[in-house]
């Protein structure tokens, strides 16, 4: 039997495994709720990526079939931390939060405090809580989250600190539930892990290798989705270019979205995150005349100086990025692009910085993130001398910051007057007789109009550009 059939087997029974544990860890909770007398609350909350926001959904999920009852504030029976570690204020932010739920604890003795995500898989990280946080009930990481129900049950059954954190592993567990934000859209992970190694990023360390579901079980996942009233997927993958290439039929990424594209049902479909090394001219056909990829690219440029982008081991040059950009705007002219920009690079000059304000000009992004470069333990860059001083790196950053809101103003604002499809994703938090919709090129549109309309796409004429957003009306 081949490889790939045998995992797919082992994958059914560790499914099976994990339902079990859920039925097991209803039972804990079925005497938890007799001895409160409520029903025990859960809150899930997340860091980070959209990678991250999808595994919060299977916590949920799984939290919810064992009887909890989610909500929103931290104070509950059942707190978990999906965390990130891609810079370093994100784990700052979990220590804080974290002494505000020992507060909650010493309140509420049944309470349980779990902790997972990619922050759990630095070694240093496990020290300090073993250390400072003894109050912390579970600990588990990136490679085996599938297990939760397992490690759930093991808090109501075990004493004291209950730590699994893998190193790696090669393992994809299908089938397990999912209880999704929104019943209208819906993340799906289409592959794991990154093989780059940009030498600024912790990622490749935390997620382990690349490793690609195989496309019938993405296409059965979207399939189910959008029978329970799924409309737009958003592909996940740490660099959805290099998709199916370990697959034991190798599969291109643009192959597998024209499969994807062929769901009926299915209306929109977005990916994220692409690596400009590797997207093909065939990816760019593929989007150019499909009907339901979103006219959004998200292609992190990190920085617009060639040495800078070699000693990041990024793979291209200034030059090779702003031609893949232009090719992109020739072929897909209402194609938005956006990006991540890094500024304080070990080593970067001024210089460096107006190679990087010269590109984002050039590209005029929809939108960029710009992120102050964050030295991540263990990765080359961290090791490297020539560590930029805080306050170059502040005045860097604030000039790129500059440039990149007034051009992506300027490029948003030139949808004015357009009459576009939004998918209408919710009321207004500021006004309720407005409604808040996603264009296909991920700007957001407010507009009057009834919440009935939640989750349906309907055509919006875009009025007034207010920088970043637009207010409109609803059109026939
Ligand atoms: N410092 C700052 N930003 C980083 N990113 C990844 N690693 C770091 C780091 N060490 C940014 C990159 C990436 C985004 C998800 O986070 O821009 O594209
Ligand atoms: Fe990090 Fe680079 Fe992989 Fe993105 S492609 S996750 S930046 S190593």
């Amino acid at each position: 039997m081949s490889t790939e059939r045998t995992q797919v087997l082992l994958s059914q029974e560790e499914t099976v495994r994990q339902y079990e544990f859920i039925e097991k860890a209803a039972l804990h909770v079925q005497r938890l709720k007799e001895e409160l007398g409520r029903q025990p609350t859960c809150c899930v909350t997340t860091f980070g990526c959209q990678m991250n926001a999808r595994d919060s959904e299977k916590l949920t999920g799984i939290l919810e079939r064992a009887g909890y009852q989610l909500i929103e504030e931290e104070n509950a029976d059942f707190v978990i931390f999906n965390t990130c570690t891609v810079r370093d204020n994100a784990n700052q932010r979990v220590y804080g939060r974290l002494g505000v739920l020992n507060g909650y604890k010493r309140k509420n003795p049944n309470m349980k405090i779990a902790l997972c995500g990619c922050m759990m898989q630095e070694p240093t990280v496990i020290e300090k809580i073993k250390e400072s946080y003894r109050f912390v009930d579970l600990i588990f990481g990136t490679h085996n989250i599938y297990k939760f129900a397992e490690l759930l049950n093991s808090t109501f059954e075990n004493k004291g600190m209950v730590i699994d954190i893998w190193k790696d592993t090669d393992k994809i567990v299908e089938d397990l539930p999912v209880e999704r934000k929104y019943p209208f859209k819906s993340g799906i992970n289409i592959m794991f892990g990154c093989n780059n190694f940009c030498s600024y990023c912790i990622v490749p360390y935390v997620r382990g290798r690349e490793r690609s579901r195989r496309p019938e079980d993405i296409i059965r996942e979207i399939t189910n989705l959008v029978a329970d009233g799924v409309v737009e997927v958003m592909l996940l993958g740490q660099n959805v270019n290099s998709y199916g290439k370990n697959l034991e039929e190798p599969m291109t990424f643009a192959e597998l979205l024209r499969k994807i594209e062929k769901i009926e049902g299915l209306e929109r479909i977005r990916f994220m995150t692409s690596h400009p090394k590797d997207l093909s001219d065939e990816l760019i056909q593929v989007m150019k005349e499909s009907k339901k990829i979103c006219r959004h690219l998200h292609l992190p440029l990190q920085s617009g100086s060639t040495r800078i982008l070699k000693d990041m081991n990024r793979r291209y040059t200034k030059e090779q990025y702003l031609a893949l950009a232009e090719k992109i705007r020739r072929e897909i002219p209402d194609m938005a692009i956006t990006t991540d920009i890094i500024v304080g690079f070990p080593g970067e000059t001024p210089e460096d910085v107006e190679e990087t304000i010269d590109v984002v000009r050039k590209v005029n992004y929809d939108n960029a993130f710009t992120f102050i470069y964050s030295k991540r333990t263990g990765t080359p860059a961290a090791a490297m001398e020539n560590q930029v001083s805080e306050d170059v790196v502040k005045a860097g950053f604030d000039k790129v910051l500059k440039v990149v809101q007034d051009t992506a103003r300027e490029q948003v604002t030139k949808y004015r007057g357009m009459v576009m499809d939004a998918l209408v994703e919710e009321v207004n938090e500021h006004d309720t007789t407005l409604l808040t919709g996603r264009l296909s090129n991920n700007t957001l549109v407010h507009f009057p109009g009834d919440a009935s309309l939640i989750g349906k796409i309907v055509n919006v004429s875009l009025d007034e550009c207010h920088g970043f957003y637009y207010m409109g009306h609803m059109v026939d």
